[in-house]
């Protein structure tokens, strides 16, 4: 696998961070500071202009952007590079003021006053002219600038707009669905019920919150639009940079498993992806390897969105968050640690937000690289600067990507229907918690599982889960058979293939679309049970597994029945089949279990699968880069006790020197890159 340079100018990691010099323009000391500082600190890149519209063009029609291209010709004098973004997320107080409609509308159909920042309309064509403006004159004048690494467009984008202009596209979205015919839409959505039936498209809203609600293809289809007209809007963005600078890729900054949109519909106009990632470190919940088991999961999903090149961790703090319920301190040594697992997990890059604490405002005490202080002299500018060195060690890494061969399949609008359904209980659905929690058990045995699409491609998987994909795509189920059949182990769960996209129940047995006859069972009842409800599936080796939330009761077909349950009236039904099909099997768990208790029956399946598994001790984190020129392990411990793990023979790159193999040691807190020798077998 060759090597994805993102920035052949760079060579190495991204170091750096959001730098919003426009508060500090009458304090050339504190710029000139900066600079230095960012020397000390390993720093080679810097994210400008996030929030800078009202800087650019602070009345309407008369831009400034001298004021930047000084600080970006000083930074790259000094070889720091810019990620320059576009301003689209915070606008301007002229701009509010001179068109209303600019402003977002919530869902209860009022529009929200100037202020905060998010705050825009995506159909809005004002909105739209306003920004592709302002973009076209920063690519314009910076599209060439040398030290110019990539786009940055707009900010966490995200959210709905109910406002007349977007109630007008969404009815726009709906003819184009249904082909214009007013009656497919009825069909679709099963209108009669309840007595919904429309005559026209013109009498469709939008899910207001004292409006529809009750129709459950509706409400996907709202979710659907809305991250149709979200990407749309920046489409427009990026058509305005790549106009005049063709030769600069592009990105916008996700945050973590949002519900908000679809991420992978946005993925696809994007160069690269990138993510902002604020774990609740050190929270009185749960372990930190837990913590940080979820962050990974979330990396996973950043990754899978663009696969086979390096993403960019583009935000996380250095020290504390704002604005959550506990801004606890990240412990000495976890910067370091969490920004390894980025690197680890596939991440080009360790960025901040942001380099220097505001003074005042918003956010003014959300942790800073340089904090009010104003010193290099501080444990947190330490660390981050520790960090600088540590990614120079582990350079050769850059450009390298992780190999799965196993894959969690996870849907947004799947997501999305589980919300609607009113089946089951509206407190126990948990689908995001299901997901995480079983990925997790590969995370545990130091298998990468990527976490994509039920209709991507699956060729390049041994094993896959498909936690309850109660919606499923038009080509999931032929997808999945066709894993199967090619020799791959798939394992599905209680609730799935209900719907389809319409959110119609499938006829004739669950799970639909042709899958009861991939899995060999037919799913007749679900049970839900109460919190303190157990039930138990029993396995012929003695084996059990507790039963909670959830209990599909199946008319098992010509699968195997592996385990029972164990009580109630669906006692010594099956609960875990095994259907051979193909050159693969598909296994189908009706109900939910503890994933810790499942990890066997996933061990047996990777074991089948010929995929390893690795012996890590609780709390010890593992991956794998790969890339022509080298094997790179990382392996990161998030315990307080030294650990020892099964290792490659290699080159310990933190300290250069030749590892035989076998056993290493890590501290308590941890880390090691190793560069394997030959194949990196253990
Ligand atoms: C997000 C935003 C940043 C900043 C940080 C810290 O990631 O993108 O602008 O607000 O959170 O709160
Ligand atoms: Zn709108």
């Amino acid at each position: 696998m060759e090597k994805k340079i993102l920035f052949p100018q760079v060579g190495g990691f991204l170091h750096g961070g959001d730098y919003n010099p426009e508060q500090w323009l009458d304090r050339r000391d504190v710029l000139e500071e900066d600079v230095r500082l960012m020397k000390l600190a390993g720093v080679n890149c810097a994210t400008l202009g996030v929030f800078s519209w009202a800087s650019y063009e602070p009345s309407e029609g008369e831009f400034r952007f001298g004021w930047l291209e000084e600080v970006m010709d000083r930074l790259y004098a000094e070889g720091i590079y810019t990620i320059l973004a576009t301003p689209s997320a915070a606008k301007p107080a002229w701009l509010d003021r001179a068109w209303p409609e600019v402003m977002v509308t919530g869902a209860d159909g009022t529009r929200r006053r100037h202020g905060e920042r998010g705050n825009f309309c995506f159909s809005s064509p004002k909105y739209r002219e306003k920004v592709q403006s302002v973009d076209r004159k920063l690519a314009e004048r910076f599209g060439s600038h040398p030290g110019l690494l990539l786009w940055h467009v707009s900010n966490e984008v995200g959210g709905e707009c109910f406002c007349p202009l977007c109630a007008e596209r969404f009815r726009g979205h709906l003819r184009r669905r249904f082909d214009n015919d007013i009656e497919k839409l009825n069909r679709a959505w099963w209108t009669p019920f309840w007595g919904h039936c429309y005559n026209d498209f013109s009498q469709v809203d939008p899910p207001y919150s004292n409006g529809e609600n009750s129709i459950p293809g509706l409400v996907v289809e709202w979710k659907r639009f809305s991250t149709w007209n979200l990407t749309d809007f920046l489409k427009t963005e990026i058509r305005a940079l790549r106009e005049a600078a063709p030769q600069i890729p592009v990105t916008t900054n996700f945050m973590a498993f949002s519900q908000k949109l679809d991420y992978r519909e946005v993925a696809r106009e994007l160069s690269l992806v990138s993510w902002d990632s604020y774990p609740s470190f050190h929270n009185d919940r749960e372990a930190l390897y837990d913590t940080m088991a979820g962050t990974a999961f979330h990396h996973g999903l950043i990754r899978s969105l663009k696969p086979g090149i390096p993403y960019l961790l583009m935000e996380c703090t250095p020290s504390v968050v704002h604005g959550m319920d506990y801004n606890k301190q990240k412990r000495p040594g976890i910067h370091q640690l969490a920004s390894l697992q980025a690197i680890a997990c596939g991440s080009d890059s360790v960025m901040y937000f942001q380099w220097r604490k505001n003074r005042g405002g918003c956010e003014q005490h959300h942790g800073a690289v340089v904090d009010h202080l104003g010193t290099g002299d501080t444990r947190v500018f330490r660390e981050v600067s520790g960090v600088g060195e540590m990614l120079g060690r582990i350079r050769e890494a850059a450009g390298t990507v992780p190999e799965a061969k196993a894959a969690l399949l996870v849907d947004w609008d799947n997501r999305w229907s589980l919300q609607t359904g009113q089946l089951g209980s509206r407190h126990t659905k948990n689908y995001v918690e299901t997901c995480m929690a079983l990925w997790k058990e590969f995370f545990r045995r130091g298998v990468e599982m990527d976490i994509v699409s039920s209709e991507a491609s699956l060729s390049g998987y041994r094993v896959a889960v498909a936690p309850m994909m109660y919606m499923l795509r038009p080509g999931t189920a032929a997808n999945l058979k066709r894993f199967v059949e090619e020799g791959g182990l798939l394992l599905a769960t209680y609730m799935t293939g209900y719907v389809d996209q319409n959110q119609l129940c499938y006829m004739g047995g669950f799970p639909g679309d042709g899958l009861s006859e991939l899995f060999g069972v037919v799913s007749e009842e679900l049970d839900t049970l109460y919190p303190s409800d157990r039930n138990r599936i029993r396995f012929s080796d003695g084996e059990e597994w507790e039963v909670y939330d959830y209990a599909e009761i199946l008319r098992v077909g010509d699968a195997q029945a592996l385990g029972v349950y164990a009580e109630d009236y669906y006692q010594g039904g099956a609960a875990v089949t095994c259907r051979a099909s193909g050159k693969g099997k598909a296994y189908y768990v009706a109900a939910r279990t503890s994933p810790e208790q499942m990890g066997t029956l996933f061990e047996r399946m990777l074991g089948e699968a010929g995929v390893p598994v690795k012996r890590l001790p609780e709390g010890v984190e593992y991956h794998r880069r790969r890339g022509e020129e080298g094997i790179y392990d990382f392996y990161l411990n998030w315990t307080a006790q030294a650990q020892t793990v099964p290792c490659a023979e290699g080159t310990d790159l933190f300290t250069g020197l030749h590892t035989e193999g076998g056993a290493l040691k890590l501290e308590p807190l941890g880390a090691a890159v190793i560069l394997a020798d030959a194949q990196g077998n253990v």
